[in-house]
């Protein structure tokens, strides 16, 4: 630890906040702008999504004046890994710096607001500042400039498309001059200014926000770079700078000189540069380094200059910079010489986000030496030059097979530093390429990259010299050195293509048990890649004149870049009556209450509350083997470590130690043994967040390790089940097989996923001081559950808990019974120590804890007629629960009631098992099952439509219910529109056209593919629980006429209590400006169940509406005495004549008894309805795919709010496309995630969504099971996503068909990159076969 005296050494730091100057004295390396700006100055707008750089919801933006260009540059950066000692004479510009609601919105703020652009809020603060940093650069933009703008955030409620439309208005193409160009047909004038395909349908409906609203955008009015600070960076001549902190001492030299000889003194010290790579291994990798060298200072390592034989970048130039400077190369140097640039660039555009690039350094992407570097390989291959010093001198290394010696390891000495990277002008003759494939395209790390040179002697095809350099094949990046030397002297022609493939083949081999896992698919992708390269070549060999074999056309497609087209969307709703009053915004696309607020940062969620006085912060202590006993605990390391207060263990429970969600099979901390990676064996509180975690890490554990049951598999031959299993049968299966023309049996696994809330599991427990009260400050939705379960650890009576929750930053579930788990540890904690404690849990260790969606395992046997009609269906589920029942029993129950998802199938039988297993227990998540057992469904009728060579949407509708008709669980079917949904979306898509089109262009094409599928969806309304199906409402109004209205649901973006306030405001006949919602707490509305299964507007909108009745009939008589009278006038005559103006309200949905044994009464009270169809194209040699069109056809009965609506089926959509084709949780053989952040684990970004998304609430149809009319949303448009993985199942049968491969296939879900190659049975696969199962140890395990 740096000693205290040093610490007095330290410089004074000095920098701007949204103007105001900072002078930071005690400045500590280790600090990082995120937890500066929260928890010293306040600045609570700028949220912690991930602390890893991978989800932009920290986006500041720096401003520095640059002397030797006499430039102000402005970048956007995440906060999280921003030191602040890189911070010296910067301005800093948070969302709190450009507007408030008090004082005024940047029309970056109010356009996203209005736009629908926000609904749990808590990624939009990044996205205001990513979007405000652009235009800062560039008040032009187009709409790509967004797009790239936008790399580096994530949002997982909106599903994007609204941003991008109310971002829009500022860019080239959907320019919004602000009603400043009225005369010259300003959007303005004429309605809408954004875009519309369809032009046919926008008559229907009018647009969801009105850009007429939105304040002008005047780029000459914004912040001014502070003079203070100009005037100091023009007049400070760069001095060194020194900053001791707590472990670490920052030194920042003012001349190379000085910096080497540093270095010659600390050679263990760190360049650090972005902090992109370093800052990640202190938070996550436990790394310390003691000293830090910033090399921000020093002219040679950021300079640019051109070379004779290319262009030199200091090593700490930034990856926009050298970008931008390539780019210009580009666009002046002749097309030989720009080769190498161009590879690098594509390299670049698909490197990291922009809040990374504008930060991270070529000599960090260098040094770090990844293996999975998506520069090192081109730098490879093109033999880049790189300039080495030390004190004593330099010296230049080129960048060959030698460079990496090992695992992050170079030929760069300990004291040595890079300088300076030469990156060559290509030569005539020489062509270059390079190739990412991650498993999402934007802002992902590679699973296999690639840089490739050729060149050829002149005006000849024959190979000269030939380098292929590789990242994620072996340890370093790994040049196929054997393959190209084969190939020197060659004719670029197929022969030299079959020598490549098969030498590649053998040389660029793997381990089967490699890390990073998907071996196979790997393999293959060092052959499609070179093939790429080869299709490349050839059309460049034959456009120089070369005489080479032409590519056929059907090839082309092969060869092509990938470019984005601009997405377009469609909205269509009905509009609400002419004759409904304007006071009445029921039905009308009201704006969510808070998004100016969650725009601005003004919107306060749990960790934004003030730090209290006293307050401690907690770390859990958590088990890092599966199965184990436990054999003992020390804790005396983490007790001598500063800040520490105190540990917690069982012991220190006093009341129950048993818990769970509704079987108490949990405990609040661990007893003896330990049944998953993740569980929680204790906490250590502590002063601060940081001593906490150490403190915590310190903590030594000694294990007895048991054998852990980690897949279904392998709980199914252990027989590893919760009690009880599920059937549900109907009509005889045995006559309904013999009846059938044809059998058929599948299988399929459907992965789980990780709800990936923005916002982490946070809980705030505060002790009242007094008869053991306690108040607790949750993310949570189940302020009651909660309420019970701590004041069950605390053994006092519920009464004394109270559970206030504001708002979340996303739920879907996953706070629904998990958040407890942190809930009750913190009111342990805080209830001992009688102080204030908090915790909010690190992303990875949210991950890792609280369980997600269920995996599934399903296989079926389906029987069916000639005509396609399915007589017969026996299927089995089987759904990981891992280590305790939370929900689970009610999940495989969900997915039992619909094993048939939207058809009718007259003999069924449908078992579902729990498996048990030594993972962290598996919960609620968006769709409760209901996902996994449609997808099972949609596989059997796409077998059947296969194997009968019938186009599947004819079988499909075949079997589709009809209005009558009994499911299998005996619910009759009433006011049903599957019918209206499905015709619609088939003509709303064009499916026929489509169909047509794909079948021409799959003919013309053999290496991408495209296909396309429409899937129906028929969702169960209710909680399968019937006693949860209840809900309650207070009311009060204040004699200034205001009304605070509170009700038993929570807000988590979904935008229920905009939904609430519209309501009120219908009943009591007011404004919704009048109605304010403050939070849901456990004191107002007492007993609440969970705010899920997509029923809280049904149940608390109807006991709003009842307590709001109740009101107004109080009120009646004051308002006919005085029918002129205001509402003020009415409630103060009621006040006065003693009339009580608080009133209660409750509802209970009716009839709803479904009982499992008997297989009777209504499980649900009614359906929600949809129908998506998609079309995909696959990339058949990578397995890529893009989304080019859905179309959803959704009945949400008469919409409360068409913009939450659509927001809802968006949001839900997308995350369904997650779930479907990208999102993979990889667990090791021993059970341990190792997908544990925005890093690994990718959920979809901007760039995922469907290229044209026409989204259609289904016009006149009334609900008249839920209020006003309208219908749940939340979950059931989720599943239409699987109208894309069964597209892209389309797509790989055309493209097996190539093979002579017909008939039904299996495909796991989530239709993932090396799943779509892999089933893509090709020449490339055939030369990489799998290694034979059960011969190796697996990375990761199919759960
Ligand atoms: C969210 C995220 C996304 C990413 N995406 C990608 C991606 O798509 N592709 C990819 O390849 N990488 C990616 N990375 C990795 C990372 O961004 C790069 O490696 C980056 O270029 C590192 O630069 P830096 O300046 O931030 O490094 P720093 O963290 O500042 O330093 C990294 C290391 O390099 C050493 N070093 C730096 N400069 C010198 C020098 N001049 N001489 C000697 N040693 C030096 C340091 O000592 C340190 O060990 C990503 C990282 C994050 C956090
Ligand atoms: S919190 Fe910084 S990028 Fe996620
Ligand atoms: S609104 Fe984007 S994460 Fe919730």
């Amino acid at each position: 630890m740096t000693d205290p005296q040093a610490r007095s050494r330290s410089d004074a730091l000095v920098f701007f906040v949204n103007g105001k100057k900072i002078i930071e004295r005690n400045a500590d390396p280790e600090t990082t702008l995120l937890s500066y700006l929260r928890r010293k100055l306040g600045l609570t707008g700028t949220k912690l999504g991930c602390a890893e750089g991978g989800c932009g919801a920290c986006t500041v933006m720096l401003s520095r004046y640059q002397t030797h260009t006499q430039q102000l540059v402005h970048h956007a950066v995440n906060a999280c890994l921003t030191p602040i000692c890189a911070l010296h004479l910067v301005a800093v510009t948070t969302v709190e710096g450009i507007g408030s609601v008090a004082r005024k919105l940047h029309p970056v703020q109010e356009r996203i607001a209005k736009a629908h652009g926000s609904q749990c809020g808590f990624c939009t603060p990044g996205i205001v500042m990513s979007m405000y940093a652009l235009l800062r650069n560039n008040p032009t933009p187009k709409m790509g400039d967004v797009e790239e703008a936008f790399h580096g955030n994530l949002c997982r409620c909106t599903g994007y498309r609204p941003i991008l439309e109310g971002y829009k208005t500022f860019t080239v193409e959907g320019g919004c001059c602000g009603g400043r160009g009225l005369e010259n047909g300003c959007c303005q004038a004429n309605g809408n200014g954004v875009e519309k395909d369809l032009e046919e349908h926008i008559d229907e409906t009018p647009s969801l926000f009105n850009p007429a609203e939105f304040a002008p955008f005047d780029p000459t009015q914004e912040v001014i770079f502070p003079p203070e600070l100009l005037s100091l960076t023009k007049r400070q001549r760069p001095a060194s700078l020194c900053f001791f902190g707590d472990r670490t001492v920052w030194l920042q030299p003012d001349s190379l000189e000085e910096f080497l000889q540093l270095k010659w003194e600390h050679p263990e010290a760190r360049v650090v540069v972005g902090n992109t790579e370093v800052g990640i291994e202190v938070k996550f990798k436990n790394m310390e380094y003691p000293v830090i060298l910033s090399p921000a200072f020093i002219v040679e390592m950021n300079t640019i200059t051109q070379t004779e034989d290319g262009i030199s970048f200091g090593a700490a130039c930034t990856l926009s910079r050298m970008g931008d400077v390539l780019k210009q190369a580009v666009k002046t140097l002749p097309p030989h010489q720009i080769e190498v640039f161009l590879a690098v660039l594509e390299q670049l555009r698909w490197f990291a986000g922009l809040q990374i690039r504008n930060v991270a350094a070529v000599g960090g992407n260098i040094m770090t030496a990844s293996p999975i570097s998506d520069l090192n390989p081109v730098f490879m291959a093109t033999g880049c030059k790189l300039t080495l010093m030390d004190k004593d001198g330099s010296r230049v290394v080129q960048m060959d097979d030698t460079f990496f010696t090992g695992y992050r390891k170079t030929v760069v000495r300990p004291r040595e530093v890079m300088v300076s990277i030469e990156i060559p002008y290509s030569k005539k003759g020489q062509f270059v390429s390079a190739f990412k494939q991650s498993p999402r395209r934007e802002d992902d790390i590679s699973i296999v990259t690639a840089g490739m040179s050729v060149t050829f002697s002149p005006g000849t095809d024959v190979v000269d010299n030939l380098r292929l350099s590789y990242g994620g094949m072996a340890a370093v990046t790994a040049m196929a050195k054997m393959t190209a030397n084969r190939l020197l002297g060659r004719r670029w022609g197929e022969e030299l293509l079959q020598e490549a493939c098969s030498t590649l083949a053998e040389e660029m081999t793997l381990d089967p048990s490699a890390p990073g896992g998907m071996v196979t698919y790997r393999r293959t992708l060092t052959l499609s890649f070179f093939y790429k390269f080869y299709l490349m070549v050839l059309q460049k060999l034959r456009k120089q004149g070369v005489n080479v074999e032409k590519v056929g056309s059907e090839c082309l497609s092969a060869a092509e870049i990938y470019n984005p087209e601009m997405p377009s969307s469609v909205q269509i709703y009905q509009a609400v009556q002419d004759i409904q009053g304007q006071d009445d915004s029921v039905g009308r696309p009201m704006m969510h209450v808070s998004a100016l607020k969650q725009a601005t940062g003004e919107a306060v969620y749990c960790d934004d509350v003030p730090l209290y006085e006293n307050e401690l912060y907690l770390a859990l202590i958590i088990s890092n083997k599966a199965h184990a006993k436990i054999l003992s605990i020390d804790t005396s390391e983490a007790e001598g470590m500063p800040g520490f207060v105190c540990c917690l263990l069982a012991d220190d429970v006093p009341g129950c130690n048993s818990t769970g969600a509704i079987e108490y099979d949990e405990t609040v901390l661990a007893q003896g043994q330990v049944t998953c990676v993740g569980h929680i064996i204790g906490a250590v509180v502590a002063d601060t967040q940081l001593h906490a975690q150490r403190a915590a890490k310190a903590v030594k554990i000694q294990y007895e390790e048991l054998q852990p049951v980690v897949t279904i598999q392998e709980a199914i031959a252990a027989q590893s089940f919760f009690k009880p299993m599920r059937i549900i049968q109907k009509g005889d299966l045995e006559a309904g097989f013999k009846q059938a023309d044809h059998i058929l049996e599948g299988e399929m696994h459907i992965g789980g996923q990780e709800h990936f809330y923005l916002e982490t599991n946070i809980t705030l427990a505060v002790p009242r001081g007094e008869d053991g009260e306690i108040e607790l400050f949750v993310s949570t939705q189940s302020a009651s559950k909660t309420q019970l379960l701590v004041a069950k650890a605390l053994g006092i009576p519920a009464n004394r808990v109270v559970v206030r929750v504001k708002r979340m930053g996303g739920g879907f579930g996953g706070k629904e019974s998990r958040s407890t788990i942190l809930s009750t540890v913190a009111a342990v904690a805080a209830n001992k120590l009688k102080r204030p404690v908090r915790c909010m849990l690190d992303r990875d260790e949210d991950m890792l804890i609280t369980g997600g969606r269920h995996p599934f395992y399903g296989k079926y046997k389906v029987g069916f007629l000639n005509s396609g009609k399915v007589v017969a269906l026996d299927v089995t589920y089987y759904a990981n629960a891992g280590n305790s029942k939370d929900l689970s029993l009610s999940v495989l129950e969900r997915s039992l009631f619909h094993m048939e998802n939207s058809y009718h199938v007259p003999n069924i039988r449908g078992q579902g098992f729990l498996c048990r297993t030594n993972l962290p227990s598996n919960t609620a998540f968006r769709g409760f099952g209901g996902p996994q057992g449609m997808l099972v469904a949609e596989n059997w009728i796409t077998d059947v439509a296969q194997s009968l060579g019938k186009p599947a949407n004819e079988v499909r509708r075949l079997n589709l219910y009809a209005e009558g008709d009994l499911t299998h669980y005996n619910m009759k079917l009433e006011q049903l529109t599957l019918d209206r949904c499905w015709d619609e979306c088939l003509s709303r898509s064009g499916y026929h056209e489509r169909q047509a089109a794909i079948d021409l262009y799959n003919r013309q094409n053999r290496w991408t593919k495209r296909g396309i599928a429409i899937t129906p969806t028929m969702f169960g309304i209710s909680f399968t629980a019937a006693f949860l199906n209840q809900a309650g409402a207070l009311v009060h109004i204040y004699t200034d006429g205001s009304v605070l209205l509170t009700h038993g649901g929570t807000e988590m973006g979904q935008g229920l209590h905009t939904k609430m306030i519209q309501v009120a405001s219908r009943v009591l006949g007011i404004p919704c400006s009048n109605i304010h919602i403050s939070e849901t707490s456990t004191n107002t509305v007492p007993n609440t169940s969970p705010t899920a299964a997509s029923a809280s507007s049904d149940m608390n909108g109807a006991a709003v509406k009842n307590a709001c009745e109740i009101l107004v009939k109080r009120l009646e008589p004051y308002k006919n005495k005085n029918p002129k009278g205001t509402w003020k006038e009415w409630v103060n005559a009621a006040y006065f004549d003693r009339v009580s103006l608080s009133a209660n309200g409750f509802y209970k949905t009716p009839d709803l008894n479904y009982d499992f044994e008997s297989h009777t009464g209504r499980p649900f009270n009614y359906f929600s309805y949809g129908v998506g169809c998609s079309e995909v194209e696959i990339d058949c040699l990578t397995g890529a795919h893009k989304n080019l069109s859905t179309t959803i056809v959704m009945d949400v009965g008469h919409s409360l709010n068409p913009a939450i609506d659509i927001g809802q089926v968006e949001g839900a959509f997308m995350q369904g496309v997650g779930l479907f084709t990208l999102e993979e949780l990889h667990y090791s053989p021993k059970g341990v995630l190792l997908t544990r952040g925005p890093g690994s684990y990718k959920i979809p970004a901007f760039g995922d969504i469907p290229k044209h998304l026409t989204v259609s609430l289904l016009r006149d149809a009334p609900n008249q099971k839920a209020i006003y009319a309208s219908k749940a949303v939340g979950e059931p448009p989720l599943f239409l996503a699987a109208s894309i993985f069964h597209a892209i199942k389309d797509a790989i049968s055309a493209a097996r068909a190539e093979s002579g491969l017909s008939g039904p296939f299996r495909l796991d879900s989530p239709a993932s990159a090396e799943r779509i190659r892999n089933a893509c049975n090709d020449r490339f696969t055939k030369l990489c076969p799998p290694a034979e199962p059960g011969s190796f140890t697996p990375w990761s395990v199919q759960v």
